[in-house]
């Protein structure tokens, strides 16, 4: 048996984060409030003085995480007055002032985002998880998502060209080249950037809830069994369950009385989890090549 944390922490992210140790946290993820979408529910803040609201927490963040972590932030600017607002932009701008590199930037893409119809333009399906990091090495265990190869395989590696069967350099520079013809016979290839999840329809008395599979699959990229996941903006506690039943500690930090209980039913301060599940989750997912038919 191994013994799994969870801290959920019922106050300000501005002052809790004060409290926890410089360099500690392997994997911060968070959606936090929208600029001033959800004011009926616990306050928004202005789009104008959302970055400003934001840097005193990224700061301390920035300390709270260890070289080898990383930060994916969920967040999406919303529209004021017929254009999309710039704060998501500025925020990146000032984070990268701060002391953060900007490494990537993954698209959430919403499967069932409800219809509607407005007059200059179409529905909204897609948030941004905008990855940031300390250092340029950082902790990514990339065969842990990988994806079957699907029929991509069989259309484009049926018919290579010269340049696919030799390395093809980069043509914008980067110094990455790829050599398609490595693929043949693979079962699984890397994903892309774009994720393609449902939003949660659970009902979960939070207005702002995110499905499982998006923490999860973060987690399982940034982070191995025994790591410490925060969440900073806790709300009814996802990212701390999914931590938990992945086996990883996690700290949860939440303003409101409500969401925090919400949290607290399911996430179990210390929890034993079997080591034959945790040797389930360990279990390297690598990709073993093929023969080709
Ligand atoms: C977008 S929601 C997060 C929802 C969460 N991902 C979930 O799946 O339930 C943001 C949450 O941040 C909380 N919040 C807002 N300001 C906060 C602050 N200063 N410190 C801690 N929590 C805060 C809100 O009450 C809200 O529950």
């Amino acid at each position: 048996m191994s013994e799994v944390q969870a801290k959920l922490v019922l106050g300000d992210c501005r002052e809790v984060l004060k409290t926890l140790k410089d360099d500690s946290i392997d994997l911060i993820f968070t959606s936090p409030p929208y600029a001033d979408s959800r004011a009926n529910t616990y306050g928004g803040i202005k789009p104008d003085e959302y970055v400003e609201w934001f840097l005193p927490t990224t700061k301390e963040l920035l300390r709270v995480l260890k070289p080898t972590g990383t930060f994916v932030l969920n967040i999406k600017e919303k529209v004021v007055n017929g254009e999309r607002h710039t704060y998501v932009i500025e925020l990146i701008l000032e984070m990268r002032r701060q002391g953060w590199l900007w490494t990537e930037e993954f698209i959430w893409h919403k499967k069932n985002s409800y219809p509607g119809k407005w007059p200059n333009r179409f529905r909204d399906s897609w948030e941004r998880l905008l990855q940031f990091n300390k250092a340029h090495k950082f902790h990514m265990y990339q065969e842990e998502v990988m994806v079957p190869m699907g029929d991509w395989a069989e259309r484009r590696l049926k018919n290579l060209s010269e340049t696919d069967k030799v390395r093809d350099p980069s043509k914008v520079g980067s110094g990455f080249g790829k050599r398609i013809a490595n693929w043949i016979g693979r079962e699984k290839a890397y994903p892309t950037n774009v994720l393609y999840l449902a939003t949660e329809t659970k009902n979960r008395n939070h207005s702002a809830v995110f499905p499982e599979d998006l923490p999860e699959w973060f987690i399982r990229l940034f982070t191995k069994p025994g790591d410490w996941v925060l969440d900073p903006f806790m709300g009814s506690g996802t990212t701390n369950r999914v931590a938990q039943k992945m086996g990883r500690n996690s700290i949860g930090i939440e303003i409101l009385p409500e969401y925090f209980e919400v949290a607290q039913k399911d996430v179990k301060p210390a929890k034993q989890l079997p080591a034959t599940q945790l040797a389930l989750m360990e279990k390297k997912g690598k990709y073993a090549a093929t023969k080709s038919k």
